[in-house]
């Protein structure tokens, strides 16, 4: 299970008062100067820490000791995202081995249209969270109605899938240049399945509302 990186999240949000100088995982928002991306996956390491917190200059095996000390990934499982990165000679890092996070929100390369927290790139802005976009997503999870039986505490497979679905509909309606590219009919299925995964409770069977709030929430920004 992927527990490392989401109670270091609660354990900061309970204690942001109290902040220790050498919590070296302490979550702190981006300054103005870091380097975001378009993923909240990679966004919540840097903010933690896990990633250097400038989000610049990041190399493989930065990205693989962030996803194992973090989400407990074995450290080579997601290279194959990292080298698409580097394949697609989207760095302006110039350091053909290294990226900075925000280099990842060109357009049609692994960025595409209907994300869940992000706008189009169409409406101006594919790379920071969108608290309208995100909104109606959160809705279609259910994400603020956890009362009753312990099941209305997780997202299922099948929520998450009719949640996307919602989503790249209602882009599709109001973005006249909706690109329903090879990239994205992939992409969005896959980023899907890595949110699951990576928050997913093995003894339940499906991920926690509370960590899908905050992965996609105040802490990916
Ligand atoms: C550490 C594990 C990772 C997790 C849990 C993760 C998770 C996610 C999720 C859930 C999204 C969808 C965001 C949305 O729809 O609003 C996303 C998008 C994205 N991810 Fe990651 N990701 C990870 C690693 C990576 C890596 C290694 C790369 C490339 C170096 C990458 C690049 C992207 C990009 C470019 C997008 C934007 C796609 C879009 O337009 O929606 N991610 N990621
Ligand atoms: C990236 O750059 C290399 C070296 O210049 C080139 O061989 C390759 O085709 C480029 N890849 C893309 C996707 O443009
Ligand atoms: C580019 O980055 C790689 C990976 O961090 C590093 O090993 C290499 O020395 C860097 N090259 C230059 C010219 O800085
Ligand atoms: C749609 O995406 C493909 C790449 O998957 C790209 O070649 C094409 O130019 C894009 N079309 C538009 C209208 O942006």
């Amino acid at each position: 299970m992927k527990l490392k990186v989401f109670s270091t999240i609660i354990l900061s949000l309970t204690k942001a008062c109290y902040a220790w100088p050498h919590d070296l995982h302490a979550w702190h928002p981006a300054l103005p100067t870091d380097s975001r991306s378009p993923c909240p996956g990679l966004n919540v390491l840097a903010n933690h820490g896990w990633l250097p917190r400038s989000g610049k200059n990041i190399d493989i095996s930065m990205f693989r000791s962030a996803i194992k000390g973090a989400y407990n990934y074995a450290p080579t499982a997601l290279d194959f995202a990292f080298n698409q990165a580097l394949d697609f000679n989207l760095t302006t890092t110039g350091n053909i081995s290294t990226i900075n996070l925000a280099d990842l929100a060109r357009h049609d390369e692994i960025e595409f249209d209907g994300s869940l927290s992000r706008n189009d790139i169409y409406f101006g802005d594919n790379l920071h969270f969108d608290p309208v976009v995100w909104g109606t997503v959160a809705k279609h999870l259910k994400l603020y109605e956890t009362l009753g039986e312990e099941k209305n505490n997780y997202v299922t497979v099948e929520m998450a899938a009719k949640a996307r679905a919602a989503r790249v509909a209602e882009a599709k309606r109001v973005n006249p240049s909706f690109n329903a590219s090879a990239n994205e009919m992939s992409g969005s299925p896959g980023t899907t399945g890595l949110y699951l995964l990576t928050m997913w409770d093995d003894n339940f069977g499906a991920a926690p509302k509370a960590w899908v709030r905050a992965f996609f929430g105040m802490e990916s920004f």
